[in-house]
């Protein structure tokens, strides 16, 4: 399946990306923990040269807790600043100040040696829509902050806020869109709601991943459906008995008391994206 999607204004952001990112010190990237790998912009890499990086893992409490130490292991070797994060619940989240503080220690070493004292180290979150930006935000910030208002040097209307005496955060999230080359990307992407629905094709999708679950999480589709499913399925086509087993179950009937797989596609992928099939994780360190 390839996922062809329209980019919106994705040159617009990188730009404006381009011109905040001079003012950051730290860049605080969010990705998915279902899919740390396809929810990474690559480009953030050149565009984040010579910035401290803290990589959050969002949404783990979504992601299987048997990948996610993975997960942080892979990103801690490659010397980032890593956490695993659930923005919603704000699990995580009150540890994050100390591991900025510790990704910039030695910029803020270069700045004592230099005789600069009390700057506060200033920092952005970026990462691909729907990947929690704004809830991590509002969660990492909370109430007792206020805003420090425009900087020389800052566009107009750019807002600081100020999240100790030692961090202040811009207020607006970077956005970067994933890259699309990879098809197995963009299918993650859409297995997780990150690609409008309307633009894909749903029963395929939900033909898709459940293949993927027969493959690593051979009791998800059973457990929930109370199906039989074959051990066997080596294409999308081998699936289409364990959807019409699924449209069946849930009486979701054409008029001539055929199976309809669109609708029961549809339930495969809003029972995966709420997180009814447990907690899955899609692809692997
Ligand atoms: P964005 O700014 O990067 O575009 O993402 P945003 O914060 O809007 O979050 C996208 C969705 O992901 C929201 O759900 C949000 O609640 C959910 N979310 C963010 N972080 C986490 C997390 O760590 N764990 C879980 N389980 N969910 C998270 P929504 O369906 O759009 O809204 P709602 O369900 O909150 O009403």
């Amino acid at each position: 399946m390839n996922v062809q999607w329209y980019p919106g204004h994705m040159a617009k952001a990188k730009r404006m990306m381009q011109e905040n990112i001079k003012l950051i010190d730290v860049v605080i990237e969010l990705v998915d923990a279902r899919i740390p790998i396809s929810s990474k912009n690559p480009d953030i890499d050149s565009l984040a040269a010579n910035k401290s990086r803290v990589i959050l893992l969002n949404k783990y409490d979504m992601a299987d807790p048997k990948y996610n130490d993975l997960w942080k292991s892979y990103f801690d070797d490659k010397g980032y600043y890593t956490a695993l994060i659930n923005s919603k619940s704000g699990e995580g989240v009150k540890e994050i100040k100390d591991i900025v503080y510790k990704a910039c220690q030695e910029k803020l070493e270069r700045d004592r040696r230099k005789g600069i004292k009390n700057r506060p180290i200033r920092a952005m979150i970026v990462g691909i829509p729907n990947v929690g930006k704004s809830t991590f935000i509002n969660s990492f910030v909370g109430r007792a902050t206020a805003k420090t208002g425009n900087k020389p040097g800052v566009t107009k209307g750019k807002q600081w806020i100020r999240l100790s005496s030692k961090i202040e955060l811009l207020d607006t999230p970077g956005i970067l869109w994933p890259k699309f080359e990879d098809p197995a990307a963009g299918m993650r992407l859409a297995f997780i709601g990150s690609i409008n629905d309307n633009i894909i094709q749903m029963t395929e999708l939900a033909l898709e991943l459940i293949l993927f679950l027969n493959k690593y999480y051979p009791d998800a589709i059973k457990k929930r459906y109370d199906i039989e499913v074959p051990q066997e399925m080596e294409v999308i086509k081998d699936c289409i008995g364990t959807l019409e087993q699924i449209a069946l179950k849930r009486s979701c009937l054409m008029k001539g008391g055929e199976a309809d797989i669109e609708r029961a596609a549809k339930i495969v992928l809003d029972d995966f994206r709420n997180v009814r099939l447990g907690r899955i994780t899609l692809e692997f360190p």
